[in-house]
């Protein structure tokens, strides 16, 4: 008798990501050793749009969403293939259904290694490194620079004081996302005299908490705004996604965080990043997928 038998191959259908258990999506990014949970996923579903690959029996082979952020632009995440069906073509399916969906906007992504050859011979062109700084938080944080401004706690009903200064970093209104991200999330802004010139968010994520977004205009602040919340956190899981390297950095280091994976921020359109020395930035992503 013959050991081994070559099964028919068979078809994936493309289905709106909404029209899926999540059960079936958190199998999917645990296959590819991720840390989403449901919650997690849900909240992406909320926040944007994208397509599974289907077998005739239901089974989830693939993903990939967009997240819209006004009219002319949006961000691509969640790009996975089971690896079972890998190098086969799915992923190229995908992201050019992606495409077709997202119309003429300009894009961004934060790719992952594995992604990068795929992303590049789709027209995607490297902007940054991303350092995906993650692990229990020291029992006591590093010396803190002096405090220029006083830190409050910002109420979710009160979410869109952030939205201007938050556009200023960002570079598009991306205020739909951020009452979303809110939501579950404790939210921290730095003030000098009236204006708002940083906030932070801090919610459950994955294995533990991601601090993100964290929007300054300098170190100092970034640090002030993101010890706010990993004071709280001393001993437990903790994740900072961040394209800087100086002094804020270094304060995630000596928080005992420590670089675990790199993913390249790129973009297909306009320049996506787009600095300017002493205006606000963006120093900790909301995520990978939402950038
Ligand atoms: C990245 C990923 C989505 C690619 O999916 P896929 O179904 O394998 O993609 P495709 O079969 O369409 O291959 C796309 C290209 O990448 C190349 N490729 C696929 N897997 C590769 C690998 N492991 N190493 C190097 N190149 C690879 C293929 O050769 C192909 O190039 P070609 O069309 O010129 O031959 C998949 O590997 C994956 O899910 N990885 C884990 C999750 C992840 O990293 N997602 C990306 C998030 S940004």
């Amino acid at each position: 008798m013959q050991k081994s038998v070559r099964l028919k191959s068979f078809e994936l259908i493309a289905q709106d990501i909404n029209s899926v258990d999540v059960s079936l999506l958190h199998a999917l990014s645990i296959g590819v050793g991720w840390p989403h949970r449901p919650k997690d996923w849900d909240m992406l579903r909320r926040a944007g749009r994208g397509i599974v690959a289907v077998d005739g029996i239901g089974r989830v082979f693939g993903s990939a969403m967009w997240f819209p952020h006004g009219d002319d632009f949006a961000t691509i995440g969640l790009v996975i293939t089971s690896p079972r069906t890998q190098a086969q073509g799915t992923g190229r399916w995908l992201m050019e259904q992606v495409f077709e969906q997202c119309g003429d906007r300009d894009l961004s992504l934060n790719s992952t290694h594995a992604a990068y050859r795929l992303y590049v011979s789709l027209g995607f062109t490297k902007e940054a490194i991303v350092y995906q700084y993650q692990g229990d938080v020291a029992p006591k944080l590093p010396p803190l620079p002096e405090l220029n401004g006083q830190l409050h706690e910002l109420s979710n009903d009160n979410v869109e004081e952030i939205n201007a200064l938050d556009t200023r970093a960002f570079g598009t209104d991306r205020g739909k996302l951020l009452a979303l991200l809110a939501e579950g999330a404790s939210v921290c802004t730095l003030r000098r005299g009236d204006e708002i010139v940083g906030y932070s968010m801090c919610r459950e994520f994955g294995r533990g908490h991601v601090v993100g977004p964290i929007v300054a205009s300098n170190d100092q602040d970034a640090i002030h705004l993101t010890a706010v919340h990993l004071k709280d956190l001393a001993g437990r899981f903790a994740r900072v996604d961040t394209r800087e390297k100086g002094l804020f950095a270094e304060f995630l280091q000596q928080s005992r965080l420590a670089v675990s994976e790199t993913v390249t921020t790129m973009s297909k359109g306009r320049r996506f990043l787009n600095r300017k020395n002493g205006e606000p930035a963006v120093y900790g992503l909301a995520g990978h997928a939402v950038s």
